[in-house]
């Protein structure tokens, strides 16, 4: 019986290039606005520099807020506000993600824009060496998360207690809806945070056998359960992300008075 031969379509190279039918440029798209928006929005916050605390609430730009003489700790310092000193943490770790690498390569730098999709110039993939080598550090940016989330999370706290009226320096405790905003960005921010690829390594990676390591049996459940957060990290960074950005916009028009908090009790 005679061989059929199949023959495949010439892909051309050149950047977009390709032969595939479906919008392939809109994720790329979508990821290029959404973290330009950030960028603009965050830098904006940055430089305002004001209407980062409303009553017990405290945006997480501005977190931590370690007071020193009744002003920031961070603002004692020229020229820099605080959301200066303290978003280059929680952004490096970002920067750094596994997931946001790939959203960033392709949609910021095209290389490439997308699988299957022409990119600039001749593929030559070199791993992150030379200007990219930073990315190895992503397992410190980690570290310094998880001391970020720790901040966030002693916020969500202090949101809970309000100045008692008739009592000076006196305290209650109270739920308002920005407490419950507080609370959904912790959330959010511990998920995409316990997600990471480097944190399920540090919990369950450089094991042979779970059998026969120690705490072997404590890191395989450990493992699984981040295992099944990690699958939806990519998921965990976009909304954290929002979540981020929405509850600093929530404690800044309580702040400015554009919005009206509600307290439930
Ligand atoms: S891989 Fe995304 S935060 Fe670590």
């Amino acid at each position: 019986m005679a061989n059929s031969v199949v023959r495949l379509p010439i892909f051309e190279p050149g950047l977009g290039k390709t032969l595939r039918r479906d919008a392939w440029w809109a994720g790329p798209l979508a990821t290029f606005t959404i973290l330009s928006a950030f960028i603009v929005y965050a830098t904006f916050r940055a430089f305002e520099n004001r209407y980062f605390e409303a009553g017990p609430y405290l945006s997480p730009f501005f977190s931590p807020y370690i007071p020193v003489g009744g002003i920031p700790l961070a603002s004692s310092i020229p020229f820099l506000s605080p959301a200066m000193l303290i978003l280059p943490g929680p952004a490096g770790f970002r920067l750094t993600c596994y997931y946001y690498r790939k959203a960033y390569y392709r949609s910021f730098g095209m290389d490439p824009p997308a699988c299957a999709v022409g990119e600039r110039s001749a593929h030559k993939y070199n791993g992150e060496t030379k200007l990219f080598l930073f990315q190895n550090l992503h397992r410190f940016a980690l570290y310094v998360a998880i001391v970020f989330l720790g901040f966030l999370w002693h916020d969500f706290i202090k949101s809970l207690f309000w100045p008692a009226p008739g009592q000076s320096g006196g305290t209650e405790f109270g739920v308002g809806l920005g407490s419950l905003v507080i609370l959904a960005n912790c959330t959010f921010l511990s998920l995409y945070t316990f997600s990471c690829h480097s944190w399920r390594h540090l919990v369950g990676g450089s094991v042979n056998s779970f059998s026969t390591a120690p705490f072997g049996k404590l890191r395989h459940t450990l493992w699984s359960q981040v295992s099944v957060l990690n699958k939806n990290h990519m998921l965990f960074a976009w909304v954290s992300l929002f979540g981020v950005a929405l509850t600093d916009v929530y404690v800044r028009s309580v702040a400015s008075g554009a919005f009206q908090d509600v307290r439930f009790f």
